[in-house]
Parts: C-alpha cells; sequence; structure tokens
C-alpha cells in the first residue's frame, strides 16, 4: 500500500464567523488528514508529520485513530502548548477575508522529524504557520524520489508583535518552491511571491522553469489555474458553485485531493478538476470532521 506523508502544523483552531459566534475546531493539518481519510483512507497509507502540544495530544490521538487509513509514527511530541490560529471572519487583515492570529507558536520540524516521510509515495506539504518546518529539512527531504505538493499558504505572510498575521513578500520563496513538484497557492500568495512588480506571469514562468512541474493558483469561488512546464496554455479550472456553510479548509482539500487523483495516475488537469469538486464540496461542510462526508457531498455538488 502507498503512503502519503503529510508534513505541516495542525492547530487548535478558533473560528469566530461572519455572525460573531466562535467556535473551536481542529485545524491546520487535520484538514489535509481528513480529506484524505475520506477520499482514499483505504487505498493509501496516510502518515501525518507534525508536532503536537500536551495540550491536544489527546484529542488529536482520539480524532486520527478513528479515521481510515491513518498511521500516528510521525507525530512528535511538544512539551508545552499546542501552537493556535484565531480566525475572524468579520474582519480582513490577512490580505484575505478574515482577520489572523498566531499564539504560542511550537518549534519548526528539523530534518530528523522529516525521516519518517522519506519512504513515503508522495508529500503534502502543508505551511499552516510558516514556521512549520525547516527549509533545509524539506530540501533534504526533496532529495527523496516521492514528489512533493508544496501549499504555500502562511509563507506569504508575516507576524506582528501580537501573533496578527499581515502579508509580506516571503523570504527565500524560490528555495521553498524549487523543492516542490506542485506548487499550490491562492492568488493573494502569488501575487507576494511576484512581488511589487506584480509580474505575476514572469514569475509562474519562472517557477516553472526551477523545478517544479505545475503551478496552480487557486480564488476561492472563482476556481483555479493551472500553470504547466510542459505546455504554454494555462488551464482554467471552474469551481463547481454551492451555498457556503464553512469555507475553512477549502484550500486544505484541494490539496489532498489533488494529492489522491496523482497517486491514482491521472494528469495534472485531470487532478485539479477533481480537486476542484472536492475544494468546493468541503465548503458544505464544517470543520476536519465533517469532511468525513466529502465523498457524498462530491455526489451531490457533481449531479447539481
Ligand atoms: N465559495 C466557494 N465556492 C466554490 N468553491 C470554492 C469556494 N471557496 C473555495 N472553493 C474551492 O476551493 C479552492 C481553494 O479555495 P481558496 O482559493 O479559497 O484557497 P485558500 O485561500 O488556500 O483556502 P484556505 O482557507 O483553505 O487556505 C478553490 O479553487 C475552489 O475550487
Ligand atoms: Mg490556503
Amino acid at each position: 500500500m502507498r503512503t502519503v506523508a503529510v508534513v505541516g502544523t495542525v492547530v487548535d483552531d478558533r473560528i469566530t464567523g461572519r455572525d460573531g459566534t466562535t467556535r473551536g475546531s481542529l485545524g491546520g493539518i487535520a484538514y489535509s488528514v481528513g480529506a484524505l481519510s475520506a477520499l482514499a483512507g483505504s487505498e493509501v497509507r496516510i502518515l501525518p508529520v507534525c508536532r503536537v502540544g500536551t495540550d491536544l495530544l489527546a484529542r488529536l490521538t482520539r480524532h486520527w485513530s478513528g479515521l481510515e487509513g491513518v498511521e500516528l509514527d510521525g507525530l512528535v511530541a511538544h512539551d508545552g502548548p499546542n501552537t493556535r490560529i484565531e480566525l475572524d471572519y468579520r474582519h480582513g487583515a490577512s490580505g484575505g477575508d478574515r482577520r489572523e492570529r498566531l499564539a504560542s507558536p511550537m518549534p519548526p520540524l528539523q530534518e530528523r522529524d522529516l525521516a519518517v516521510a522519506r519512504s513515503a509515495d508522495s508529500v503534502l506539504v502543508n505551511c499552516i504557520t510558516g514556521f512549520d518546518l525547516r527549509l533545509e529539512a524539506l530540501e533534504e527531504l526533496a532529495e527523496c524520489t516521492a514528489p512533493i505538493h508544496l501549499d504555500f499558504h502562511s509563507l506569504a505572510l508575516g507576524m506582528l508583535g501580537d501573533g496578527t498575521r499581515v502579508p509580506r513578500s516571503p523570504q527565500r520563496a524560490a528555495r521553498w518552491i524549487a523543492t516542490a513538484d506542485l506548487l499550490q497557492c491562492n492568488k493573494f500568495e502569488m501575487a507576494r511571491i511576484a512581488g511589487t512588480d506584480c509580474l505575476v506571469a514572469k514569475t509562474i514562468a519562472t517557477i516553472l522553469d526551477g523545478g517544479p512541474q505545475a503551478v496552480v493558483v487557486t480564488a476561492s469561488a472563482r476556481g483555479s489555474i493551472l500553470h504547466l512546464a510542459d505546455q504554454p496554455e494555462s488551464v482554467t479550472i471552474i469551481a463547481p458553485p454551492v451555498n457556503v456553510l464553512d469555507p475553512t479548509g477549502a484550500g486544505d482539500t484541494f490539496g489532498a485531493a489533488m494529492v489522491v487523483a496523482r497517486l491514482r495516475g491521472e494528469g495534472w488537469a485531470a487532478a485539479a478538476r477533481y480537486a476542484s469538486l472536492a475544494a468546493s464540496a468541503s465548503c458544505l461542510l464544517a470543520g476536519c470532521e465533517g469532511l468525513a462526508r466529502l465523498p457524498e457531498a462530491m455526489s451531490a455538488v457533481g449531479s447539481g
């Protein structure tokens, strides 16, 4: 059976919706892992590689032990509180439609923490906080043969003194991106990778010259655009329309579904269409726990 390693940070999320109500939830790579399990838990081993704080360990172990395909050998116990992220959808300060604040960040994963991912058939790196892992550790992992799917995410965010995340031009972006087979980012993150000159098309061409075979730029309800190293024309991927219940984790679901489709042998465009259907459907489900019903939600969206 093949193995997907999911590298990043699991977080204790506090989400305040547009109506002002706040709920706690497992977040970060818990979305990627939940989506992978729902889509392919019977056909792949899913190996989360992340630190877990003492306050989250029992809850997380219970949750992941109940998900098909998930194995816990890659967990690294952290002697202290787990990273927390407060997401507030009533305000936007992070370059999107929400304000994000980081509390008690755990130290980045080191080379030795990633050793379990070296024999994986596919590696999904999801930069949930931007402090998830050392670049040098990822570069060492990239020497192994498995393709790396890199979700750029918070590498494009800086942080104020109180933990509030703010847009910034990412540091050492070219080195992070060169480790990847596929780079996933949303349109805000791509604008920051492109920098002040905002030459997105030129930036994407440079990225595709530097290692990655594909770049996918997502744009929420407007779908996504796939750029390929071996094809001059980009491919526009439509997002099936949905009545959004919870948009958190749509990008994570997109990445997880893309990895599953590629492992099944799909081409880039077919994989991105599958990922788009899965990501739209994820907006109908609440929290990472809701992702267990992802296949049903995809059927409903696909036939709608
Ligand atoms: N409102 C929506 N309606 C339909 N599909 C959506 C919607 N929001 C997101 N999606 C789907 O999810 C994909 C990823 O969404 P988005 O561009 O918001 O990613 P993101 O900013 O990385 O999200 P995340 O908050 O998970 O990091 C989109 O390309 C689309 O396929
Ligand atoms: Mg994202």
